[in-house]
């Protein structure tokens, strides 16, 4: 018997397992504190009315032997590859609907992507980054290079003269920095990867909350990405689906590497190893791109926006140096006093008992770093702000 021995290259355990395990120490050591968590990203709004009145009646639909729906089409419902390649349209990005494939969210996708690619493929990933770029490649024994992205380049790292890697992962806005790219930033990065024949693998999931318009919402708005670029996009953050699970990665027709085409290779992956997204969680996503659906979920991104802006004020008044909040819903700041990530994670949690992420959890880089979440429930998100604003000025006295 032999056991994935690469396993040992991991962490033992998954970022947010440990900070949800501290937090709940925490908690059951002290059960008269309150303790308010903004660790793991994790949405606090309802699902917006129009996607509940769809998931009601697909339910409904699924009651009755005439409606009733079993496995669905391999790459998922038409009405939903419509609907999203109408979302695309908005941005003047045209998509075929073969080039849409429909999952239970970006999470999966990003990790199993990976089954099209050989094993001594060099992967570059971006330091600090959502940690499941990094620990994907590293179960599968792939060499991981990685790219600081740092507060002198702005957190966006970018090819630099001689790089070369195989894969290469971007997330704009990025998670945990908030940072996102321009057009002109990426096509730099579209042009480096069709001169190396390397793959972007893009994470879009955080694209809704961009409102700068030189950002860009999807690669595919950049000439040349359709040629090299794999994107990937999640309910989740949009539409509050973290606990019903629904998203879509889009691969252009015609990509391709080492004499294969990359669609047909994601499409057998897809069918040999998963039987689809239930058919009333596809309704529900559908919901999300009408007109109702979209006014309601702009509602919802605002309520996390404001929660957004009163953290920003807070740690401002503060003094405290941080970055995103504006295009992203992740405020990533330095720890103040000098102190480490995990230091200043035990110290938040001691004096003001929030929960927040430590940016080392995100990479080396991330050290002296840490994540607040802007998706917390307002009221929370006030006071969470308001008692960190008050044990900072302890610091400063
Ligand atoms: C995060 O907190 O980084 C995210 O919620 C994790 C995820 O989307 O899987």
């Amino acid at each position: 018997m032999q056991l994935n021995q690469h396993f040992r290259d991991l962490e033992q355990s998954y970022l947010f397992s440990t900070v949800g395990r501290k937090a709940a120490a925490y908690a059951a050591a002290h059960p008269e504190q309150k303790v308010i968590r903004m660790g793991i990203g994790d949405v606090t709004l309802p699902l917006a009315a129009p996607v509940i009145t769809a998931l009601h009646a697909a339910v409904d639909e699924m009651a009755h032997k005439e409606t009733f729906h079993g496995y669905g089409p391999d790459q998922g419902y038409e009405f939903l590859q419509q609907a999203i390649a109408g979302y695309y349209a908005q941005r003047g990005v045209s998509l075929a609907l073969e080039e849409i494939f429909i999952s239970d969210g970006a999470k999966s996708d990003i990790g199993n992507i990976l089954d099209l690619f050989g094993p001594d493929n060099t992967v570059l990933v971006p330091d600090p980054v959502y940690p499941v770029y990094r620990d994907t490649n590293l179960m599968a024994g792939r060499r991981v290079v990685l790219a600081p992205a740092t507060e002198e380049n702005g957190f966006l790292p970018m090819p630099t003269p001689g790089l070369h890697a195989d894969i290469v992962y971007l997330c704009s806005p990025n998670n945990p920095t908030g940072a996102a790219y321009t057009r002109a930033q990426l096509k730099e990065w579209v042009d480096w990867a069709n001169r190396e024949d390397a793959i972007l693998l893009y994470d879009a999931a955080y694209e809704c909350f961009i409102r700068d318009p030189n950002l860009a919402r999807s690669i595919f708005e950049v000439e040349g990405a359709r040629s090299c670029a794999i994107e990937f996009c999640s309910f989740s953050k949009i539409a509050g689906f973290t606990g019903t699970r629904c998203g879509y990665t889009v691969l252009p027709g015609g990509l391709a590497r080492d004499g294969m085409e990359l669609a047909p290779m994601w499409l057998r992956r897809q069918t040999t190893k998963y039987n689809g997204t239930p058919y009333i969680v596809q309704r529900a996503a559908a919901a999300v791109f009408t007109e109702e659906g979209m006014a309601a979920i702009q509602q919802n991104l605002d309520y996390y926006r404001q929660n957004a802006a009163v953290l920003g004020a807070a740690l401002t008044e503060a003094g405290v140096t941080y970055y995103g909040g504006e295009n992203s819903p992740y405020l990533w700041l330095k720890c103040p006093g000098g102190m480490g990530s995990w230091e200043f994670f035990d110290w938040l949690l001691e004096n003001a008992q929030v929960v927040g992420t430590p940016g080392e959890g995100f990479g080396e880089c991330g050290r002296g770093w840490f994540r607040l979440t802007a998706f917390g429930d307002a009221a929370e998100t006030r006071e969470a702000a308001a008692r960190i604003a008050a044990a900072l000025k302890t610091l400063n006295a």
